[in-house]
């Protein structure tokens, strides 16, 4: 009986060992859009001690969509070349796992539709940003944030309620702005991240009166009844002293101040007994 458990707990001990031992180490490599054949980035498998000795690497590499493969390589380093060669790579010696390594790369997000700026409506609903990221490894996270327009502001996350909906997927996000009011009017950052690093685009949205392309039209209508108005006092007024000119050349100037005094006589008068009558 004895044996037999002194067996089995040294069965264990020798499991636990070789365990330990095949434990991979691993580590992440980092792509970026320069990686090339002219500037390559070197896969090392580091737990060879001796390249060139007699012992068998081989390699396995799983993309970015989860397909693994062996490669042909049998050699301890590699380079890679592209963006493309992102994933999962696992050096084996002697069949045993002894090295991981992610390359990585973090592709420059971008706002569809948008140019520096974006002008919306006040009142607008369901106005969207849309942020993409295509092409990274690991996946990406995504962040919005809101920075207002006033020198030194902050960004500030933010998160779907209320006025606004984010919904993001693995290669995009999009911020839906569901009713747009003045104060919304600020810069909006993307922010895109994951173990190569992080990268921000922003877009700056402005919020415009509703009725701001009305103006113009409102200002030329204007400029139109004032044009009117001028015309038609001035011709008013040229036919007036048209009229005077032709009376005066044939009749006494005196005539038409006299008639204008014997008016204001009687409206004087008239509103004299009207005061009279509220006294009584
Ligand atoms: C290394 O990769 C292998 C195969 O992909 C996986 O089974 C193992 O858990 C990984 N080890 C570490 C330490 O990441
Ligand atoms: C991964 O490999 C499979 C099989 O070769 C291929 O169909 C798939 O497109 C690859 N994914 C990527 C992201 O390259
Ligand atoms: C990787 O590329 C570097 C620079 O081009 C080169 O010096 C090195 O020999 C290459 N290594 C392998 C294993 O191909
Ligand atoms: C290395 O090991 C793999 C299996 O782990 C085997 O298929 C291959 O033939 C071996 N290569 C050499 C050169 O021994
Ligand atoms: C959006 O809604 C949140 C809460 O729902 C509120 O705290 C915030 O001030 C609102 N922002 C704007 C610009 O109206
Ligand atoms: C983004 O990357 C920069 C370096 O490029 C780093 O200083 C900063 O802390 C990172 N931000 C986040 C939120 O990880």
């Amino acid at each position: 009986m004895n044996w037999v458990f002194i067996e089995v707990v040294l069965f264990t001990l020798v499991i636990v060992q070789c365990s330990s031992q095949v434990t991979a180490t691993s580590e992440t490599v980092v792509l970026s859009s320069t990686t090339s054949t002219n500037n390559p980035v070197l896969v090392y498998c580091n737990g060879v001690n001796e390249p060139g000795s007699n012992d068998n690497i081989t390699w396995e590499y799983t993309n970015a969509t989860g397909t693994s493969r062996m490669l042909s390589e049998t050699s301890s380093s590699f380079n890679l070349t592209s963006t493309s060669d992102v994933g999962e790579y696992t050096c084996n010696l002697n069949g045993n796992p002894v090295h991981n390594i992610t390359a990585a790369y973090l592709a420059k997000p971008t706002l569809e539709h948008t140019q520096h700026s974006v002008t919306f409506n006040d009142g607008d609903k369901k106005r969207k940003l849309t942020c993409t990221c295509v092409g990274s490894y690991p996946a990406v996270t995504f962040e919005w944030s809101r920075r207002s327009e006033d020198k030194g502001a902050l960004p500030v996350t933010l998160s779907s309620g209320g006025n606004i909906t984010i919904e993001t997927s693995s290669e995009r996000s999009v911020l839906t702005f569901n009713k747009l009011k003045y104060n919304m009017q600020a810069y909006y950052e993307c922010q895109v991240m994951n173990s190569a690093g992080n990268q921000t685009v922003e877009v700056h949205v402005r919020v415009k009166d509703r009725l701001a392309a009305l103006w113009p039209f409102l200002g030329i209508v204007s400029e139109v009844v004032i044009l009117i108005i001028i015309i038609f006092t001035y011709e008013k007024r040229s036919k007036k002293a048209a009229a005077k000119a032709s009376r005066g050349a044939a009749t006494d100037d005196a005539e038409t101040p006299l008639k204008a005094n014997d008016e204001t006589g009687t409206e004087l008068r008239n509103r004299s007994s009207a005061n009279n009558k509220d006294n009584c």
